[in-house]
């Protein structure tokens, strides 16, 4: 349903930013501003900055920012209107819901038909395990004899399936569901002569999303019918997509915050049981391997995973690149291994729940260990080949962390374990460093994306590299950063900042919208002898612009007073001397507008069949292509012939 604009006023008017963020961050008071550590890292030092006058928030560890209503979008993984909801419900506003398009509908009505089924396939499952007679005799004494007790058996909302051809479709249809849905939500199947449930004489395991609604099933056979597989799984729907969702998410969410961690094991009865061996922080990637989507959504919970291994070599080492992904998203990871044909299910089923905690604890290892251990067979293997084999996979590991001080806290621990001096593990790791930003940045050049604005460029790499591999949407966002940020201040003695920056980009066609109009507005501003400052371009008038803006930000917006955390504003040094700053970013944005000028002209020549044109289009070809040498020499770019 959408929300009204009433209603959608009333909240934005009532949610008022400290309160709505102090839930969850502990916030002090920091000149005109609060601060505290960032929700969204797990930092040491607080760079989380709000804004009460601009009801606004800035991460400046993560890059994010936005309004009250981003920050919990952001903070618990929903959309805007589920955003808006929940505010509603802090502020105890009630929500007047409206009339929607035909299409908004009947997109709508499909996702929450397929919600509805599901759910109501969730609940007759449960009541066919726990009422059926066949339910109970064979479904709820299979979980029985696995030792799963009522109550996690309810927390589950585990389930049994008929050994019928239609049992579900009978149930379903006896309360009006459309064949048809259940069929969009993969409950039945159908070919051309027979349509028929696709989940027979099995447990059920719903799969939920993190809001606790069933999106999805997995049932577990109960015979040793070797060509039956042992899981049969819901397709993907319009609802489930297998690799966004983790099981156990929702029983597990607010126990990973609170433990700020989050154990990921194999199956469906790995995280139940450790759940009953009261490990709740637990979930499962279902028995495929681990994707980006799925971190991202432990990720937002806590930054760190601890992943349970059963003692199997060959399975452990094809997990590698799982670890290396979770690294590669700045989460932080450990493994335990079990012992040799244990899995955390079974394992935890032959102690006490505190012996099993203590166990976990004590051989959780950090993945330089784990590795390290594993690649040498337990110590075992420690001729000189082994030994180079483990050092060059552990720093590949470590280079896919993207932030540098957690590398370099790795790289000493890896060389005080294996042995080796830290300056050749560090020279090893530049070298992966300044190919991998190389590719990247290929990419990025090809795709005409920004490099990462954050991080970029890392100091390993070289002046010429980083200077054409720019791109017109970075150099665009770099002087417009420059601008809303310091245009209030001195450029020289006669000329501000801002001054200077619309003086010499006045011929220059932005291509970025949005950029444009934040210029265009600051022309505007200076011609009424007004100065420059982010508020002017931040607020409910133009959001759209107000996030570009808050993206752009920088700390002194934040820290009004005084500069004594000058070494951690923006980019580093760039307030020692701002004046040198801005000259770079702009002679930066005119290196790639003449680029383009010349490339764009060299089109027009190929494609020329005039001889006038021609050589008019060669004069203009050589005055850009001078232009554009200068300005490198300028930038101190030796130029390529
Ligand atoms: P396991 O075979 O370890 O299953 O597969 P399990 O959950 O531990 O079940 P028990 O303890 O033997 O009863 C791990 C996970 O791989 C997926 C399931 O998600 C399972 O939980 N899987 C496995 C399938 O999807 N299909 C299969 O045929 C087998
Ligand atoms: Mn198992």
């Amino acid at each position: 349903m959408a929300i009204s604009n009433e209603t959608i006023n009333e909240i934005k008017t009532r949610a008022d930013i400290l309160e709505v963020v102090g839930d969850f961050v502990d916030l002090k008071k920091a000149g005109s501003s609060y601060r505290g550590l960032s929700p969204f890292t797990n930092e040491k030092t607080p760079s989380f900055y709000v804004s009460p006058s601009k009801e606004i928030y800035k991460c400046f560890s993560s890059g994010k920012g936005g309004d009250a209503i981003s920050f919990i979008m952001e903070l618990e993984g929903i959309n805007y209107i589920e955003a808006l909801k929940f505010l509603a419900n802090k502020y105890g506003i009630e929500v007047e819901e409206e009339e929607q398009t035909d299409e908004q509908i009947q997109a709508q009505n499909e996702r929450e038909s397929l919600f509805i089924i599901l759910n109501f396939a969730k609940d007759y499952f449960a009541e066919t395990l726990l009422e059926h007679d066949e339910g109970k005799s064979i479904g709820l004494s299979y979980f029985k004899e696995r030792g799963f007790s009522e109550e996690t058996i309810r927390k589950f909302d585990l389930g049994y399936s008929l050994d019928t051809w239609d049992g579900f479709m009978k149930a379903a249809e006896k309360k009006g569901f459309k064949r048809e849905i259940m069929e969009k939500a993969g409950l039945i199947l159908a070919s051309e002569n027979k349509t028929y449930d696709r989940f027979r004489g099995r447990v059920m395991f719903p799969i939920h999303n993190v809001a606790g609604k069933a999106i999805a099933f997995g049932a577990r056979i109960l015979t040793n019918n070797k060509k039956q597989p042992k899981y049969i799984n819901s397709p993907e729907t319009e609802v489930y997509h297998k690799s966004n969702i983790v099981y156990g998410i929702h029983q597990a969410k607010q126990e990973i915050r609170n433990a700020d961690m989050c154990y990921l094991v194999e199956g469906y009865t790995d995280v139940i049981s450790m759940h009953q061996s009261g490990v709740h922080n637990v979930v499962s990637s279902s028995g495929t391997s681990l994707t980006k989507e799925q971190i991202q959504l432990i990720g937002r919970y806590t930054k760190n995973i601890t992943v349970l291994y059963d003692g199997d070599n060959a399975g452990i080492k094809a997990s590698f690149r799982g670890i290396d992904l979770i690294l590669e998203h700045d989460l932080d990871v450990k493994a335990v291994v079990f012992p040799e044909g244990e899995d955390p299910d079974s394992f935890s089923r032959t102690m006490s729940s505190e012996a099993f905690v203590d166990y976990l604890k004590e051989n959780a290892k950090d993945f330089i260990t784990f590795k390290t251990n594993v690649l040498t067979d337990g110590g075992k293997k420690v001729d000189p080949a082994s030994k180079v084999q483990v050092i060059r996979d552990v720093i590949a590991s470590i280079a896919l962390i993207p932030d540098g001080i957690k590398r370099s806290v790795y790289i000493q621990s890896c060389a005080h374990q294996l042995d080796i001096e830290e300056q050749v593990l560090l020279s090893e790791l530049n070298k992966l460093l300044i190919t991998k930003q190389q590719k990247e940045n290929q990419q990025r050049f090809r795709e005409n994306e920004p490099p990462e604005a954050a991080n970029y460029p890392p100091e390993a790499v070289q002046e010429e590299v980083k200077e054409t591999h720019y791109t017109s949407y970075y150099v665009e966002r770099q002087t417009l950063r420059m601008l809303v940020n310091y245009g209030g201040e001195p450029f020289d003695e006669e000329t501000s900042i801002a001054e200077f920056i619309l003086d010499e980009t006045e011929e220059i066609k932005f291509k970025d919208e949005m950029v444009r109009k934040v210029i265009e507005q600051s022309s505007a501003l200076l011609a009424r002898g007004e100065k420059i400052n982010p508020d002017e371009f931040i607020g409910p008038h133009d959001p759209v612009m107000s996030q570009l803006v808050i993206d752009l930000l920088e700390l002194n917006y934040f820290i009004s007073s005084g500069w004594q955390e000058r070494h951690r504003i923006g980019t580093p040094h760039e307030k020692d001397d701002l004046a040198e700053a801005v000259f770079k970013v702009v002679l930066r944005l005119k290196r790639k507008k003449l680029e383009e000028l010349t490339s764009e002209t060299e089109e027009a020549l190929k494609n020329s069949t005039n001889p006038q044109e021609q050589d008019e289009l060669i004069k203009i070809y050589i005055h850009y292509k001078r232009l554009f040498d200068e300005v490198g020499k300028q930038l101190g770019i030796v130029v390529a012939k």
